[in-house]
């Protein structure tokens, strides 16, 4: 059954088309770069662009596909987490094109979606199958998840306070790089020491109230620190020694990230014995997280860039294997902003 998905959860415009065996025909993605002056998305300016976009990126991705509405047998879109106002769009126009053709609908949480990205047919041969552990690292969210079935995830870790992507942002504008800035900082990155400023790479303690099972079993992540000890370094050293070192803070500010990603996961794999991880969300483009990724005595699974960053064909793959309602069912369903639905 050909699937036609959606995602507009953040500030990218997404549709897919996706066939039978999990090979996306299509995936289109429109990203505004409208907010990059602010400094991050604004919900209201995302949505109304969502609107004006998303019957192109509909109309772009079924002729990409070279596939019309009539061979669609299932209508999917994200219906959380992520901005209400955004998400509304693209969950109101998949069940809009599911309801004039009496379709069944499928309403896919965003987080699933990074999982099911793994199960998506690539360049470079087959799906990765479960049993695996996952790790998404994305602009909004950082888990880790035990994944044993197509259609669901158990949470391991999570981050207690930023994301990681949030992290390299909020280190990009301190280093006075746009917005987002991850790409940016890796850039920067790349000529500087990672040696040369000691920032906590994997905060061992919780500052305040008792620490939680995970974080004490140390599969939490937290960023905060590591934030707070970028602008403290960047305040003692001054503007002017602050672009002077700006290679080497970048450098040790990223190998602190990529340390508390790869600790975690190594631990996460020991601890389930599953020697299997894949990897999800905007992160994952980073090189230096892939190269240590790389050096893991496990079986990694990384998707192309393409399918890491925000991605509707990822949305498909998990409208494959999970719940799909019946018209007229989905028509009242609505959008969520928070919360993992694992199951
Ligand atoms: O998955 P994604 O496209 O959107 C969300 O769901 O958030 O992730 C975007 C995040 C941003 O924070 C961005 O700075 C980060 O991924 N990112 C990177 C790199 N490319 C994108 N972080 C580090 N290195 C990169 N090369
Ligand atoms: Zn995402």
């Amino acid at each position: 059954m050909t699937i036609l998905a959606l995602e507009t959860s953040c500030d990218d415009t997404c549709a897919a088309v996706l066939d039978d065996d999990g090979r996306a025909r299509s995936s289109v993605i429109s990203s505004q770069h409208v907010h990059d002056r602010f400094g991050g998305v604004v919900p209201e300016i995302a949505s109304r662009h969502h609107l004006e976009l998303v019957n192109v990126v509909v109309d772009s991705a079924l002729e990409q596909a070279g596939a019309t509405l009539e061979e669609i047998g299932l209508l999917a879109a994200t219906q959380g987490p992520g901005l209400v106002g955004a998400l509304l769009v693209g969950l109101s126009t998949g069940k809009a094109l599911a309801a004039a053709r009496r379709l069944p609908f499928a309403p896919v949480d965003h987080l699933q979606g990074h999982v099911a990205a793994n199960f998506l047919t690539d360049g470079d041969g087959g799906p990765f199958e479960p049993p695996f552990v996952c790790l998404i690292a994305s602009g909004g969210h950082t888990l880790l998840a035990l994944v044993t079935e197509h259609d669901g995830y158990e949470v391991l870790g999570r981050t207690l306070d930023d994301a990681a992507g949030e992290a390299f942002d909020k280190g990009a504008r301190m280093l006075g790089l746009g917005y987002p800035g991850g790409a940016a900082l890796e850039q920067l990155a790349a000529g500087g020491d990672p040696t040369a400023f000691s920032f906590p790479g994997s905060p061992g303690e919780v500052r305040r109230g008792a620490p939680r099972k995970a974080f004490a079993e140390g599969l939490d992540f937290s960023f905060a620190g590591l934030k707070t000890a970028l602008l403290y370094a960047t305040r003692e050293l001054g503007s002017e020694q602050t672009a002077a070192r700006a290679a080497d803070l970048a450098a040790s500010y990223q190998a602190a990230i990529v340390s508390s990603l790869i600790t975690r996961s190594e631990r996460a794999l020991e601890r389930t014995g599953l020697g299997r991880l894949a990897v999800g969300g905007g992160v994952a483009a980073n090189g230096e997280l892939r190269r240590r990724l790389g050096e893991l005595s496990a079986t990694v699974h990384v998707p192309e860039r393409s399918l890491c960053t925000d991605n509707a064909a990822m949305i498909a793959s998990a409208a494959r294997y999970g719940r799909r309602l019946e018209y007229p069912d989905y028509l009242s369903l609505d959008a969520y902003a928070t919360g993992e639905t694992a199951r």
